[in-house]
């Protein structure tokens, strides 16, 4: 059985101030729900109030990127180390965003999940396809690409720990959900790819979360989905309301 992770990611949202009201409303409304995993992925300047805003809960925290030296003459850059020092589990690497602004790669991608792992953080890897892509029918392939450069040499024990993040670049921000059908597809498709990679009962553990426009009121659909174990949600994970909605679905 995959326990589903419901993420937020907050992108470049919310100060200290803010983030303090947003944790502890979430607080309040998601209870400690024991079958579900709920992660919240402030920025980096805002880590530490969240840490301290969701103390005695269930909630855990998340970074949205890091680099993938222990220290060093990185101006800039965060150290695995220093994420966990201030509480985070996870780490989103490779989002579509930093891949489209800041030159991210298969390659940086695949060094920072690697690294995510030897320090001690999860990595939830995102991939997905771009409009053009789709309308190319180059999902698959696309998609194959990202995996097989992306998520290469895990040890074992590291890839059934693997959170993959199916998230279409056409239906983040958009409003523009990929239908259940639509999701379901790529994420077969993605659970297929691994088994090649890592063999199937590595892939049977490993938990692919959806993320594009995701709402309260297509979540509970989304989840019917066999191979959807999840969330990643963006917008709709910036208020208390919206996001404990979906985190009860
Ligand atoms: P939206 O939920 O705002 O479409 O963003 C999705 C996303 O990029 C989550 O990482």
């Amino acid at each position: 059985m995959r326990k589903p992770i419901l993420a937020g990611n907050w992108k470049m949202f919310k100060n200290t101030q803010e983030t303090r009201e947003l944790a502890a409303g979430l607080k309040s409304k998601v209870a400690q729900a024991g079958d579900r995993e709920v992660v919240i992925c402030p920025p980096f300047t805002s880590l530490a109030a969240a840490a301290a805003a969701i103390q005695g809960s269930s909630i855990k925290l998340g970074a949205q990127n890091m680099y993938w030296e222990d220290k060093g003459a990185f101006t800039g850059e965060i150290s695995p180390g220093m994420l966990k020092e201030i509480g985070c589990s996870y780490v989103i690497v490779g989002h579509s965003e930093r891949r489209q602004y800041f030159g991210e790669t298969d390659e940086t991608v695949n060094r920072k999940m690697k690294k995510a792992f030897s320090s001690g953080l999860l990595p939830i890897v995102c991939i997905g396809e771009t409009l053009a892509e789709r309308e190319g029918n180059a999902t698959f392939k696309v998609l194959e690409r990202q995996l097989r450069e992306g998520i290469k040499d895990l040890a074992a024990a590291e890839a059934k720990q693997l959170v993959i993040a199916y998230e279409p670049v056409w239906a983040i921000g958009t409003g523009k959900t990929a239908t259940p059908q639509q999701a379901e597809e790529a994420h077969a498709f993605i659970r297929k790819t691994i088994a090649g990679m890592y063999g199937e009962q590595m892939a049977g553990e490993i938990r692919i979360l959806y993320g594009g426009s995701v709402k309260p009121d297509n979540i509970k659909e989304l989840m019917g989905q066999a191979d959807i174990d999840g969330a990643l949600v963006g917008g709709a994970s910036l208020e208390a309301d919206s996001f404990s909605k979906i985190v009860n679905y």
